[in-house]
């Protein structure tokens, strides 16, 4: 056999790999997923009967438009189709963006730590991640990333909450910093865990995209609506930035089940309200009793708190795998813990409660 293998691109040599939380471990003791973010609730009243029937159709191709999904969005929030894009999952439109926006050469601006897919999909279109550190208190620092732009900026992720620090940018600090940004730089607001915040003074991206055309959101059904398994996200945008993102979508990557399911979801809204509600009850309480043991926990708006743990992050996660929920490390940084159910919060809490706070 020969030697050559074939050429690839010589980017891929420095992606990152994405580790996606790990799964409960089977056939052990009681054990929880807590590592990925998710909803820990069934699927929304109606949405399972709409999956079981889009099922049965699975031998032809989606509705490449996602016609119907598209006309429910829009109403939802009040914009034209035009200005609607979906992807597989808000990560496949976050790379359409990218695609459709840089390439080598140019530059991505983002916070750091923030969504581990950035540095994937930068490397991967063969432009330069930027990435611009938190402050101490683990929020985006929007003045050094203001500062940061340079003419060969193409995009900026603001990813708010931030993941995984859960912490937010507010609406005054947010508007200067776009007021900042020149007029032909795309800011992308990652707003994945949005239906989570409560603080009246977090901008909804759908009011500030209005009237300004660099301006996209970044939206999930993965997270609050509990779909992350069908992959189905969204983008509000101005048109050329939304038809940049039809072109660069992959051909039918939204399926029919996923479709239905989405559309099913936000004709459940009640319902999600409601649970959505209950898990910020449990944010609270989980946040307030870690406090309450000790823990510093930055202000968290999203479905999960951060743990600051560095060196000690993996130790402290093996810590609550072994009493029964799974977390979610970054090796010398800290943990993050997504808010799940009663009994897995409660496991949890029992864990920190165990575990030393300091070395
Ligand atoms: C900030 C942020 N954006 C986007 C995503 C992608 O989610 P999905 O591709 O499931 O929509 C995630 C998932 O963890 C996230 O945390």
């Amino acid at each position: 056999m020969s030697e050559t293998s074939p050429k690839l691109r010589a980017e891929l040599e420095g992606v990152p790999t994405y580790k996606p939380g790990k799964p409960a471990a089977a056939g052990g003791p009681v054990a929880y997923k807590l590592s990925s973010n998710e909803n820990p609730y069934p699927p929304l009243p109606g949405v399972m009967e709409k999956v079981t029937a889009a099922a049965s159709a699975f031998n032809r191709y989606p509705d490449m438009a996602c016609t119907g999904l598209m006309n429910e969005l829009a109403e939802r929030f009040g914009v034209p189709v035009s200005h609607l894009a979906t992807g597989t999952g808000s990560v496949g439109v976050a790379q359409q963006l990218i695609q459709a926006t840089a390439g080598p050469g140019d530059e991505v601006i983002y916070a750091w730590r923030s969504f581990e897919a950035y540095p994937i999909i930068t490397r991967i279109s063969g432009a330069t991640s930027v990435q611009v550190p938190l402050t101490p208190d683990d929020v985006h620092d929007l003045d050094a990333m203001a500062a940061a732009i340079t003419e060969r900026t193409r995009l900026i992720f603001v990813c708010n909450p931030n993941n995984p620090t859960g912490t937010v940018v507010r609406r005054a600090e947010l508007e200067r910093f776009l007021d900042r940004v020149p007029a032909d730089v795309l800011v992308v607001l990652d707003e994945a865990y949005r239906e989570f915040i409560r603080d009246p003074e977090v901008p909804d991206g759908v009011e500030l995209y209005r009237d300004r055309p660099n301006v996209c959101v970044l939206r999930t059904f993965s997270k609050a609506y509990g779909l992350a398994g069908l992959r189905v996200g969204f983008a509000i945008a101005h048109e050329p930035v939304a038809a940049a993102l039809r072109k660069t979508a992959v051909p039918f990557g939204v399926s029919h089940i996923a479709q239905e399911a989405a559309i099913a979801s936000l004709r459940a809204e009640d319902e999600l309200i409601g649970r959505v509600g209950t898990l910020v009850g449990e944010r609270a309480r989980v946040a307030d009793a870690l406090r309450a043991q000790g823990w510093t926990v930055p202000e968290t708006q999203a479905n999960f708190v951060w743990l600051r743990l560095g060196e000690r992050s993996v130790a402290f996660a093996e810590a609550c795998e072994r009493a029964g929920v799974v977390v979610r490390p970054f090796a010398g940084e800290g943990v993050r813990v997504t808010i799940g159910e009663t009994e897995a919060n409660d496991i949890f809490l029992k864990a920190t409660a165990e575990f030393p706070q300091e070395a």
